[in-house]
């Protein structure tokens, strides 16, 4: 398995364009099922998570033409198997994405029971219950999701009774090409929500009110083809923005959204950095001082994002005073902190919050990722550690992040991946 290994000390500096978001990537492809014409996804990120997809893609005989710039045009038309191995779900748990667009346009889908994961136990209930409210028949047996129907989804009222990203994702895909008007109540209102709901609009759905929590879909009988390009990764554009301003640094981010973050810049001055934007760049410069800590609890957008808690739990560990951070989305989605510790943070788990004293040198350890955002805190730690940090099974930050090492060499990080 891969390392990185990163010599802390160096504040970040420079420029660097941020890549298109995985998590709006992985719907979108999967939308591409729907459509009986060809749909070219652009702007998608060069990510395990998104050649996962295009394996299942494969596994599912759908053709598929990639370009040089990784433009991927899907040939949905071509399918020939309508099952998710779990061989694959068992890797990324957003294949059960293909769920509802499966069932929508070809009357039959099995997808594999995706299992507990490190950040919890993740059920799936809520994409099954919105999907047997339109008439599925599902069944769940020998680990696998068997949904069918006889005729055509019919629209339904679908209250959430927790909010769900994937699963608000899984109902609006099937209701786009269901019989009738579906309404999706406490749906997830996240940027990624709102660009899948915009390409499916290009492929000629009928959808209104995404991006609040009530979303009307009036299903038509076909969807056709398009090219869409993917908006940029809002969490991998925060990742970096709190990895300088932690280290004391001053950087450019390029090609991003500062609309769809408003939560992360304003921890972001609230830790003592200048940030400043324009429409699709994001400046941000410590002046060379100490971050201040800072105190959040996630909750769904637009609220603090779960997937950049870890992230500032890093900048906590070294910032000056003492801050609180509560997660409300999953449970035990703290493991980072007890490498963090072993780094020499001093910090606690109360419940579901995570209380710092921030110190002013880390120190480096060996230490090991547990899932995709709790590596990208780790390594933000590296960076702030006196020594030769080594972060080990970093395959699960390749999931979620283009060139990571890459990226951070050109803000002047001391990084390099060994291979095992
Ligand atoms: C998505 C994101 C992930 C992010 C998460 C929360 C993708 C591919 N992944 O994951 O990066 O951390 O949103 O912003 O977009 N729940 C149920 N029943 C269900 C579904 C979810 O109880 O059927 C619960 C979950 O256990 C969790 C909460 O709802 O406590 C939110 O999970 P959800 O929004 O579904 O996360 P994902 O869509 O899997």
């Amino acid at each position: 398995m891969d390392k990185l290994i990163i010599t802390g000390g160096t504040r970040l500096e420079g420029e660097i364009r941020i890549s298109g978001a995985k998590n709006a990537a992985l719907p979108i492809l999967a939308a591409a099922l729907l459509a009986d014409e060809p749909v070219t996804v652009c702007n998608l990120p060069h990510l395990h998570d998104i050649t996962t997809m295009i394996e299942l893609f494969g596994c599912m005989g759908v053709e598929l033409l990639i370009d040089e710039k990784m433009n991927v045009e899907v040939h949905a038309s071509t399918i020939k198997h309508l099952t998710a191995p779990y061989e694959l779900v068992k890797t990324m748990r957003a294949s059960i994405l293909v769920l509802g667009p499966l069932l929508a346009r070809f009357g039959r889908a099995e997808v594999a029971l995706p299992g507990g994961c490190a950040i919890g136990s993740r059920p799936v209930d809520l994409h099954i219950r919105g999907l047997e409210a339109m008439g599925a028949d599902i069944v769940v047996e020998d680990g696998y999701i068997k949904a069918s129907m006889k005729d055509r989804l019919k629209g339904a009222r679908i209250f959430f009774d927790t909010v769900t990203v994937t699963g608000t994702e899984n109902i609006l895909m099937a209701a786009a090409l269901a019989d009738g008007e579906s309404i999706l109540e406490n749906a997830a209102r996240e940027p990624e929500v709102v660009d899948l709901a915009e390409c499916l609009i290009r492929m000629g759905a009928k959808i209104e009110g995404h991006g609040t929590d009530t979303i009307r879909v009036q299903g038509v009988e076909r969807l056709h083809g398009c090219s869409y390009s993917v908006l940029p990764d809002r969490i991998e554009t925060g990742t970096y923005l709190i990895a300088a301003a932690a280290t004391g640094g001053k950087i450019k981010v390029k090609d991003t959204r500062p609309d769809i973050i408003d939560s992360i810049l304003i921890k972001l001055q609230e830790a003592g950095a200048d940030v400043q934007w324009g429409d699709d760049w994001i400046t941000l410069d410590m002046h060379g001082k100490r971050p201040k800590a800072i105190s959040l609890k996630t909750a769904p957008y637009p609220a603090m994002p779960t997937d950049i808690q870890a992230q500032f739990t890093a900048l906590n560990a070294v910032a000056e005073g003492t801050g609180k951070i509560t997660e409300t989305v999953f449970e035990n989605r703290f493991m980072h902190v007890l490498e963090m510790k072993r780094m020499g943070a001093q910090m606690d788990i109360e419940g579901n919050t995570a209380i710092s004293t921030g110190v002013t040198n880390l120190k480096a350890a060996p230490v090991m990722a547990t899932d995709l955002r709790a590596s990208a805190s780790l390594v933000i730690a590296g960076l702030l550690a006196e020594g030769d940090t080594v972060v080990d099974r970093i395959y699960h930050i390749d999931r979620g992040y283009e060139c990571i090492e890459e990226k951070l060499q050109l803000l002047g990080a001391k990084i390099r991946r060994v291979p095992s």
